[in-house]
Order: structure tokens, then C-alpha cells, then sequence
């Protein structure tokens, strides 16, 4: 669970030091690769050939090693890794470090990360509620710097009951396994095939029809999605906007081609078609492009009817999605519009937006949008795509689950 993933272990002077020889091995055996450095006061309780042979690498110790600075360096040694974890932190440790100073390896690594940081501090129980220890734990806290323990318990060197007791190699190594492998979020397991942009259909080998869509509200709804767990499999039409990372997403450029990728990618559990699908294809298709006749009277476009997309899912009996959702572009009536399509198309909601110019949505980074469903209208305020996105696919895995 902790596969591929880089721990750097910075190991300080306190008796819970030994721990963290048994912290390296349940880290190891769950998959990281674990770098160790130790502060001077470390090694008066373990040696770093110990440390060394549990991590099966070298163990970082001086600052002005010039062959380690040579070598690998404090600032490779803060970046290259995933997590930066610090087991025992000692109040020594975290007071250095709420003061920002650098004066040995240990720290001068901890000032230069940008990587999350854990501390596990260890310390006298005494030490540990100081006042001065607490105002360095919510200074680091507000920092952004986590932390698993202390416990309460006996104190290995005095016997003393009271919290400072550094939490356990294996509670320490969950905590690390659950800040970087995020736990699966309440879509894992659905697969959601969703629509966007707009759609092109050809005049000519030049020419085609269009719209304005720009595609960022479907690919933002795919991307919430996705982080919400679900297997997203994206059906785009020409768009300038990226891929959303973490989706399967397939470019088409027609209405038809769009219906065929719907369908391709079924069985889904649920169906959100957001793309603005052309409703006319021109009837016949010129195989050259058309050109003026000189007699100043413009060609004749006889135009045909698109396949619904949306309908088609909505009607699709077993196969059909056990959520499907629609959007409704309107710029009159919006929804008595609304209510008909969603009637009319076999959906489950529809997403309404008033798209007359002067709302400027078509293109735009805000949404006004209406939920219409049988159970009737939810009003939504103006939101930015992004969010209309976040607040629509936690919508959808609450009808899921
Ligand atoms: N839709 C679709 N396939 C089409 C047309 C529309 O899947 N050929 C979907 C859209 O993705 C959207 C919903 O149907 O989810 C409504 O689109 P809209 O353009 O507002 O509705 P139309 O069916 O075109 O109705 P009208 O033109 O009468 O407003």
C-alpha cells in the first residue's frame, strides 16, 4: 500500500529512537523506499549502521559532509522524497523547527522541504504539555505540518505515566500510508460517461456547423468525478480546453460519433450529457467543397435531424444508466423548458441554464444553473464551473450510494 512511495525518516535524539529501527521495517515491508537521517543526538541512542542496514541504503548525519553534500546534497535530499517523517521528533526538534533554524542536517532539511511533513513527537510528559512545547505544536499545526501522537503511557526511561509516549511503528506507518494513498472516495467502483462541447458537423470537406460551447462545464463535472472516485470515461467534442486528468477521454467531432462513443463506453451507472450536440447535420454532405455557381444566388443547405443523444440513453431500457442526467440550454422559459425535456428524454435530472447572451455562460467561467427533477426545482446561486462541477458530482454519488 505504500508502493513506490519515498519516505524520508529523520530520526531524533530521544530513547524512542530505537522504535524507529522497527518504524523502518513495517514502512519497508509495506512497499517504500525509506532514506534515513539521524541528528547528532540520535546517535547516542542507535547507530546509523543500524539504521543503515534496516533502510538498505546510507544513512545521512552531517551537514558538511562534503562527499554527502557532494553526493546528494540537503536540498535533493528534502525534495526527493514523498513525505518527509520525523519519528521520535523530539521538543528540541520542533522547537528548532517552529523557529525556522537550519543549523544541522535534520533541520536544514525540514526548512527546505515542500513536501508534507509528520511528526511523531516522543518526550517527557512533562516536556511535552510545556507551555513552550504546545505554542511550537500549534505554530508548526498552523504551518501545515501533521502529527501522529503522542500517547498516553509509560514513559520508557522513568516510568512516569502521562502523554509523550511516541505512537507505535505500525499506527505511525498508517498514518503515513493514509496521507498519501488517499482513501477511495465514494464513487469508486461507478463508471460515468459524460458528454461535452460542442459538436462539428461537416458542410463540406472545409466547412462545417457549430457552436459556442467551450466544453469546460462538462470536462470540470468529469474531472469532480473523477476525484470523487468514479472510472469517468469523457466523450468530447473540439475543444480548446486539456484532458482532465484521471479520465478516459475520447474526441469526436459529430453528433453521430458522439451517440457511437456513448455507446461504446456502456454499461455506466451513471449517464451526464453536457455536450451542446449540434440538432441539425447538413442532409448531404459535399464530397468537394461547394463552390459559387456565379449565379450570386447562395447554395441550398438542406439540413437533417441529429440523434438525440440524451434521449437515446435515456430510453435505452436495461442498458440505460441508473442515473441520467441532462442539461438544458435555454434563453426563454427556462423551466417549463426544462420540465419538458426532462420528459421528453427519458432523464432523471435536468441541469437548466439560462444561456442568453447577456449571461454570458456560453464560453464563460460562471453558472447559474436550476436542478429540475420529479421531485421539482432546486434553485443553485451563480457559481463558477468548477463549482457547479464539485456540487453536481456530489449530488450524483449521493443518488448512487
Ligand atoms: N442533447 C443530446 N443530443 C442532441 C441534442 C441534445 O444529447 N442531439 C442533449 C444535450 O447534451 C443536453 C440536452 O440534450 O443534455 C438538452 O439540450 P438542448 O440543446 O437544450 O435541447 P434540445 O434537445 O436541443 O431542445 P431544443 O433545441 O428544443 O431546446
Amino acid at each position: 500500500m505504500l508502493t513506490d512511495k519515498r519516505i524520508l525518516l529523520i530520526i531524533g535524539g530521544g530513547i524512542a529512537a530505537y522504535k524507529s529501527l522497527d518504524l523502518i521495517r513495517r514502512l519497508r515491508e509495506r512497499g517504500a523506499a525509506v532514506r534515513v537521517i539521524m541528528t547528532a543526538g540520535a546517535q547516542e541512542f542507535i547507530t546509523p549502521l543500524a539504521a543503515g542496514a534496516l533502510s538498505a541504503d546510507r544513512v545521512y548525519t552531517d551537514l558538511f559532509d562534503r562527499e554527502a553534500e557532494q553526493d546528494v546534497g540537503h536540498i535533493r535530499l528534502a525534495r526527493e522524497a514523498d513525505l518527509v517523517l520525523v519519528a521520535p521528533a523530539t521538543a528540541d526538534l520542533m522547537a528548532k523547527m517552529a523557529a525556522g533554524l537550519a543549523g544541522d542536517l535534520a533541520t536544514a532539511v525540514l526548512l527546505a522541504t515542500r513536501l508534507p511533513v509528520l511528526l511523531a513527537p516522543a518526550m517527557n510528559p512533562a516536556m511535552w504539555s510545556h507551555p513552550a512545547t504546545q505554542r511550537n505544536v500549534a505554530r508548526l499545526a498552523a504551518d501545515g505540518i501533521a502529527f501522529v501522537g503522542p500517547e498516553r503511557g509509560e514513559m520508557a526511561e522513568s516510568g512516569e505515566a502521562g502523554v509523550g509516549r511516541m505512537s507505535e511503528p505500525l499506527a505511525i506507518a498508517e498514518r503515513v500510508a493514509a496521507m498519501l494513498v488517499p482513501a477511495p472516495g465514494p464513487l469508486a467502483g461507478r463508471h460515468v460517461v459524460i458528454t461535452s462541447g460542442p459538436t462539428h458537423e461537416p458542410i463540406d470537406p472545409v466547412r462545417y456547423i457549430a457552436n459556442r460551447s467551450s466544453g469546460k462545464q462538462g470536462h470540470a463535472i468529469a474531472a469532480a468525478l473523477a476525484a470523487l472516485g468514479a472510472r469517468v470515461t469523457l466523450v468530447s467534442g473540439p475543444v480548446t480546453v486539456p484532458d482532465p486528468k484521471g479520465v478516459t477521454t475520447v474526441h469526436v467531432e459529430t453528433a453521430r460519433q458522439m451517440l457511437a462513443a456513448v455507446e461504446a463506453a456502456l454499461p455506466a451507472d451513471a449517464a451526464v450529457m453536457a455536450a451542446a450536440v449540434a440538432d441539425w447535420r447538413v442532409a448531404a454532405e459535399g464530397a468537394e467543397k461547394i463552390k459559387k455557381d456565379g449565379s450570386g444566388r447562395p447554395p441550398a443547405l438542406a439540413l437533417t435531424e441529429n440523434p438525440d443523444i440524451l434521449a437515446t440513453v435515456g430510453h435505452l431500457g436495461d442498458r440505460r444508466p441508473r442515473l441520467v442526467v441532462g442539461f438544458a440550454a435555454e434563453t426563454e422559459n427556462l423551466i417549463a423548458n426544462a420540465q419538458a425535456k426532462l420528459a421528453r428524454k427519458g432523464a432523471d435530472w435536468i441541469v437548466a441554464n439560462d444561456v442568453s447572451p447577456e449571461t454570458g455562460v456560453m464560453g464563460g467561467d460562471a453558472n447559474t444553473v436550476r436542478i429540475v427533477s420529479a421531485a421539482g426545482v432546486e434553485d443553485w446561486p451563480t457559481l463558477d464551473k468548477g463549482e457547479v462541477a464539485r456540487r453536481l458530482a456530489a449530488r450524483i454519488a449521493a443518488a448512487l450510494a
